[in-house]
């Protein structure tokens, strides 16, 4: 084995990541913004540190890359996102590009020292530049360009300030003609392996520091539009009011109804704007935005369709008009099993038992898979707790995950690869 991972330097880049942020005493970090071009130049620098040769690509990925035995191998890939939710955790995306990068790190120092740790294989770390979708309602963006399968529709989207995704990019100083020079090809890549943070209870019930992805449950994003007739608060009589809040308010809640009907099913509305937003103005248009994920993709697209046939008759029976446009399609991302098999035995070879779980939560994997076979290791944190600023993990399981990491790393055979 190569020189152990340093968890506190792990540790501290992602306190470093954390305080590149565009709200004051919190984490929001967003595509195409000034704070992720901060972010990109530290994690550039760290990559350059550890041995690598390093880049921006065409869509704002920082790209890294640890050559192999000799240059222009195949690569494993690694990473996660650089992005982060609105009032964002530390750890979600940033851990598992700092702690790919400290892997690394280790195997230059034992290449540098003992001229013994360069691989049959290249090491490729991105730093996805958009995974939460945050800024423009479309997901995914960064690793979609890596697979190629980025949409040039989503260019035309707009932020909250009416700029263009398209607009944003050239400000950013990319050139959205470009986005295909960021693909990979097929041959390029024996397989893609994700560190992240659980985001869920499963591994600290269990008093695991660690867990083996067996897949990522699929989802369904809309972006639903509600328009009634704005009136004056005191004077439209109830009876004659075509309210778009009370109409969105009853879909809320039949989404509600509709997925907590089946445990392994889960729907949200985590956004919703009501226009035009005064006390004494019956509100005449609502957006909002639904997520719907499950395991297994005919149990979601029939809630979906359930949801969706709900609303319509809601919007019926209070006469407003329903607009609804689907942002997002993913369905079950599968791993694959001589993946989970490899980071298994990593985990076992590090004395910790090895628990394999599902992801409830979106990954680059999701998008990744069109272009090469993914594995996930989990890492526990507090409570579950993730899309939140409250979002914890000890020092302790930074270095068991860190190792168990390398050592995937340096027993990886790509000859498994059916
Ligand atoms: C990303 O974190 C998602 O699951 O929405
Ligand atoms: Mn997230
Ligand atoms: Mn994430």
């Amino acid at each position: 084995m190569s020189t152990a991972p340093n968890a506190q330097r792990i540790w501290d880049h992602c306190e470093a990541l954390a305080r590149l942020s565009e709200l004051d005493g919190g984490l929001t970090r967003v595509f195409l913004s000034k704070e992720q071009k901060a972010a990109n130049e530290l994690v550039l620098g760290w990559m350059v540190e550890a041995g690598m040769s390093a880049r921006l690509d065409a869509i704002g990925n920082v790209v890294g890359r640890y050559e192999g035995a000799r240059p222009g191998l195949p690569c494993l890939m690694m990473g996660s996102h650089l992005d982060t939710v609105r009032d964002a955790g530390k750890y979600d995306g940033m851990l598992g590009v700092v702690a790919a990068i400290e892997c690394v790190h280790a195997l230059n120092v034992n290449a540098v020292n003992a001229r013994a740790r360069r691989l049959p294989f290249a090491i490729e770390i991105v730093g996805f530049a958009d995974e939460e979708g945050t800024r423009f309602n479309a997901t995914l963006l960064g690793s979609r360009a890596v697979a190629g399968t980025f949409k040039a529709e989503v260019l035309d989207n707009v932020d909250k300030d009416g700029v263009s995704m398209r607009e944003a990019l050239r400000a950013f100083g990319l050139d959205p003609a470009r986005i295909g020079a960021a693909a990979h090809r097929r041959e390029d890549i024996l397989a893609y392996a994700e560190l992240h943070i659980e985001q869920g209870p499963v591994l600290e019930a269990e008093g695991l520091p660690v867990g083996v992805v067996t897949a990522i449950n699929g989802a369904t994003r809309c972006a639903v539009e509600v328009d009634g007739m704005a009136g004056h608060a005191g004077t439209v009589p109830m009876s004659l009011r075509q309210d778009a809040l009370a109409a969105a308010a009853e879909c809320v809640l039949a989404i509600e109804r509709r997925c907590g009907r089946e445990p392994e099913l889960v729907g949200t509305v985590g956004k919703l704007e009501c226009l035009p937003g005064a006390v004494n103005v019956v509100p005449g248009k609502v957006r909002f935005t639904i997520d719907i994920r499950a395991p297994r993709d005919a149990m979601r697209l029939a809630a979906v369709d359930d949801v969706l046939g709900e609303m319509r008759a809601i919007a019926t029976r209070r006469n407003v008009q329903l607009t609804v446009a689907k942002t997002h399609e993913g369905g079950v991302a599968a791993c694959a099993p001589w993946l989970m098999e490899q980071i298994g035995a990593a985990i076992a070879a590090e004395g910790v038992p090895v628990r394999e779980l599902p992801s409830g939560a979106g990954h680059d994997g999701m998008a990744i898979i069109d272009v090469a076979p993914i594995g996930m290791l989990f890492v526990r944190c507090e409570k579950g707790i993730s899309h939140n600023p409250a979002e914890a993990i000890t020092l302790a399981d930074v270095e068991t995950s860190a190792r168990v990491w390398l050592r995937f790393i340096e027993t990886f055979d790509p000859s498994r690869k059916p």
